[in-house]
């Protein structure tokens, strides 16, 4: 097929040369698909290119927008994770501050196993004017503090922009939920726009720790005590990635986000998979007692996957 174009591409351009400028049309075109397909029956990179010149081509540019064909011809209102169709629709509603109501009927499978409803009641009670909250802290914490029922997950700055950390945390003062710091550090962003925080420590201790990767306990109480900080929380495990698992590389550690975790401009930060501060359960336990005194008595809590039911019972 190659050597087809070829030939037309030459005749072409002999024609264009001998004849009539007017053949140009034509052989510009072919001279460069016959160029295209040559270099594709040279490379030794794509199989499918070599297998099939020009044409295989197509192969990419639709592999290339093949998300948009999914998202716009082949998902289904109810189908995309971790938020279909349904579920953006109102978000972009609510943002824009229209309608957000939707009308009675579903396409969902309300029979299927798994599909989560609320039943009626006949007595049911009045929708309380403010939206319920429920209270952190138990009798050895002096601070508690009335927690919305939603809030804003623990996304560390650095994974996510400066940008990213003021929106949230501007809906959270909006929405009068809270909004966890994660734990890549409590920036300015995360205090500007005033929504309530839960500060979150890993493994890393990023924002509270020394040269050397320990827990530094001064600077933790002094950031802790601040007045948006309503709880304080530490996470099991490593993470803290705008990169790979638990390591910062280098290339994304640039000044700023060195400087809220506390860690050296460009150098590559690995969050270790254990705690320094503790080894046990009951020193588990204890720390996040301290982490409750440093913060002057604010609900100190913890995080954590579980992957041991008897680990776990151990610290309960
Ligand atoms: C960008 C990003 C950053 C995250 N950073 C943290 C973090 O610093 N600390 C943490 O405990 N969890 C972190 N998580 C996990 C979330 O808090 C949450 O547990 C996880 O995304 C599961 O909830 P989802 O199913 O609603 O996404 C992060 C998640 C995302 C998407």
């Amino acid at each position: 097929m190659v050597a087809v174009v070829v030939g037309a591409a030459l005749a072409a351009v002999g024609l264009a040369v001998a004849v009539s400028p007017w053949w140009w049309p034509a052989a510009v075109p072919l001279a460069l698909l016959g160029a295209v397909g040559v270099w594709d029956l040279v490379q030794r990179r794509h199989s499918v290119l070599r297998n099939y010149p020009v044409i295989g081509h197509a192969r990419f540019l639709l592999e290339r927008i093949r998300p948009e064909l999914q998202q716009y011809f082949v998902e289904r209102n109810f189908d995309g994770r971790p938020f279909d169709r349904d579920i953006r629709s109102i978000v972009y509603e609510r943002a824009k501050g229209t309608a957000a109501e939707e009308p009675f009927g579903t396409e969902r499978d309300v029979y299927q196993a798994g599909y989560e409803y609320l039943v009626p009641s006949m007595a049911p009670r009045p929708v309380p004017e403010d939206p319920p909250r429920v209270r952190i802290g138990g009798p050895d914490c002096t601070r508690p503090y009335d927690m919305a029922l939603l809030n804003v997950s623990a996304m560390s700055f650095g994974s996510l922009s400066a940008n990213a950390v003021l929106a949230l945390n501007r809906g959270a003062a909006a929405g009068g939920f809270a909004h966890d710091t994660g734990e890549g550090g409590l920036s300015e962003y995360h205090l500007r726009p005033g929504g309530d925080l839960v500060w979150e420590i890993g493994t890393g201790y990023f924002g509270c720790r020394t040269r050397e990767g320990d827990f530094d306990p001064g600077e933790f109480a002094e950031k802790a005590s601040g007045d948006s900080v309503k709880c304080v929380s530490l996470k099991l495990s490593q993470g803290a990635k705008p990169g790979i698992g638990g390591v910062l590389p280098g290339a994304k550690v640039n000044a700023e986000i060195a400087r809220v975790r506390d860690v050296p401009e460009g150098r590559t930060v690995v969050s270790p998979p254990y705690h320094r501060v503790f080894s046990t359960p009951r020193e588990l336990v204890r720390f996040i007692a301290r982490m409750r005194e440093l913060s002057g008595g604010k609900p100190a809590g913890f995080k954590l996957c579980p992957g041991s039911r008897r680990q776990f019972l151990a610290v309960c």
